[in-house]
């Protein structure tokens, strides 16, 4: 693999200016911040006392609205630390559950597919704390003409992978083309400050030992060896004779020479029979193997020991682990608002993050709410949840009670009843009731409590 050589000092010819995308019915970014905000009525408190200026939301509705709302509540504006969406793919499909209820469209194409997620990211970035990041799932239907956008909304400056996700297994494929088992994660930041906890894989013995070949005699602390040069001259101190040895042509020396010789007085410096220093690596200062840009591990359910929801398009709750785990700090908030069955807003909760979720599809909501009351079913049993005594009609949305006592589909599930869930005005209560026994929010909900206002 070939290294660049950064500041090589040659300036190229340059077009000021940053590439953007252009496509019909683009707005303005301030007409798009001036979308009325959504006036969301509480439908449900459990659990009031929790102790947080941001206590876990649930809201039902378009996401765009209560996005604006959010934008207006200080508590939230600038204060997210993560941000995962997985939103439509653009896929021209509808999808239904595993009960074949309804879930969600996935309509929209071209502009108009384009226009509705950068509106989104606009609203984002602003509830995006200045230390905070944002990961947009996407498959190969738009994630390229997104990465545009995001470049334009977050800045270029702010990419930080491109992440390819194995999303199942190979399949035969009857079409001919190469089998498609990837998709994409675009993680950005909102700044180059933001929260970074490397992922890592843990070492097993076998990857261990092929890398780290040498031990120390007097130690016994495995290592291996790398060079302790890097590609570019200079005519500094790294590009000056260290020990009397000049750094190979077209090099410099990774360090100023007063740190070589502390690292050599250490006995990190390796000097090969012919005298050339490598530097040590030990494998006991190494937490693991750091995580990189390929993930083939968060497969979608394939398997028994994966506990779903039956929703539509539901990710792997580990994937949403890694995500949280990588950018925020426990006490943060997190922020999904095409929260599907849940996923995002059920991790953030066990890693002891807040959390806020939005969807406008009455299946995810009910999804949502039975997985927070009785957990996910392991994959094969989904179908049968009858057989384990719960009906799925005891399951309801919006009930006067709240959430059902757990009855216990997943014996190790813990029910989440620490949120509050919020409804807007124009969601059609009515329709939910016939199927899922919903009293209608005009019956029981009182206005949410007003945001706390921002200093604009
Ligand atoms: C791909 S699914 C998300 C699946 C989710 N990541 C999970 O693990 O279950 C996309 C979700 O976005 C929701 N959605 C689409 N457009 C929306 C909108 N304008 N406002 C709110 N939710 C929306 C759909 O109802 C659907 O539940």
């Amino acid at each position: 693999m070939a290294t660049g050589i950064p500041n090589s000092g040659i300036t190229p010819p340059q077009i000021t200016g940053a590439v953007t995308l252009a496509y019909p019915g683009k707005r303005a970014t301030d007409e798009i911040l001036r979308t009325p905000p959504a006036r969301p009525k509480l439908v449900t408190q459990l659990n009031p006392t929790v102790d947080s200026p941001t206590p876990n939301r649930l809201y039902y509705g378009e996401n765009l609205g209560v996005l604006a709302h959010l934008r207006e509540d200080c508590t939230v504006r600038g204060q997210v630390r993560v941000i995962y969406i997985d939103p439509p793919y653009a896929t021209r499909s509808v999808f239904h559950s595993r009960k074949l209820a309804n879930a969600y469209d996935d309509l929209l194409a071209g502009p108009a597919y384009l226009e509705f997620l950068r509106e989104r990211l606009i609203f984002l970035r602003e509830l995006l704390a200045e230390d905070g990041s944002i990961y947009v799932h996407l498959d190969e239907n738009m994630a390229f003409q997104a990465k545009v956008l995001m470049d334009e909304v977050f800045g270029a400056g702010n990419f930080r992978n491109w992440i390819t996700r194995k999303k199942c297994n190979p399949k035969n494929y009857t079409r001919k083309t190469y089998g498609n088992v990837s998709d994409y994660i675009l993680f950005y930041t909102k700044s180059d400050n933001y929260v970074w906890h490397r992922a890592v894989n843990a070492w097993t013995d076998e990857r261990a030992l092929r890398e780290y070949t040498n031990v120390e005699p007097d130690t016994g602390r495995r290592f291996k060896k790398v060079p302790i040069h890097a590609p570019g001259a200079r005519n500094g101190a790294t590009g000056k004779p260290w020990r009397g040895m000049n750094p190979p042509p077209g090099k410099h020396w990774q360090y100023l020479p007063s740190t070589l010789d502390e690292m050599d007085a250490r006995g990190e410096i390796y000097w090969s029979p012919t005298g050339n220093p490598r530097r040590k690596i030990y494998l006991d200062a190494s937490a693991g193997v750091p995580v990189q840009d390929i993930w083939t591990e968060f497969r979608d359910a394939h398997n028994q020991n994966i506990h779903i929801t039956g929703y539509p398009t539901e990710k792997n709750p580990a994937l949403l682990e890694r995500i949280i785990n990588a950018s925020s700090n426990p006490g943060d908030l997190v922020l999904d608002c095409f929260a599907g069955s849940g996923t995002t807003l059920e991790v953030a909760n066990r890693l002891n993050r807040h959390w806020i979720g939005v969807d406008n599809s009455p299946e995810a909501l009910r999804t949502i709410l039975r997985r927070f009351s009785h957990g996910a079913a392991p994959m094969g049993d989904f179908v049968s949840v009858a057989s384990s005594g719960v009906s799925q009609d005891e399951l309801t949305l919006f009930s006067e009670t709240g959430i059902p006592e757990s009855i216990g589909l997943n014996d190790t599930h813990h029910p989440i009843a620490n949120f509050s869930l919020h409804a807007t005005p124009e969601m059609d209560m009515a329709g939910l009731e016939n199927k899922t026994d919903v009293t209608p929010p005009s019956k029981k909900s009182r206005s949410s409590s007003p945001p706390q206002p921002c200093v604009a």
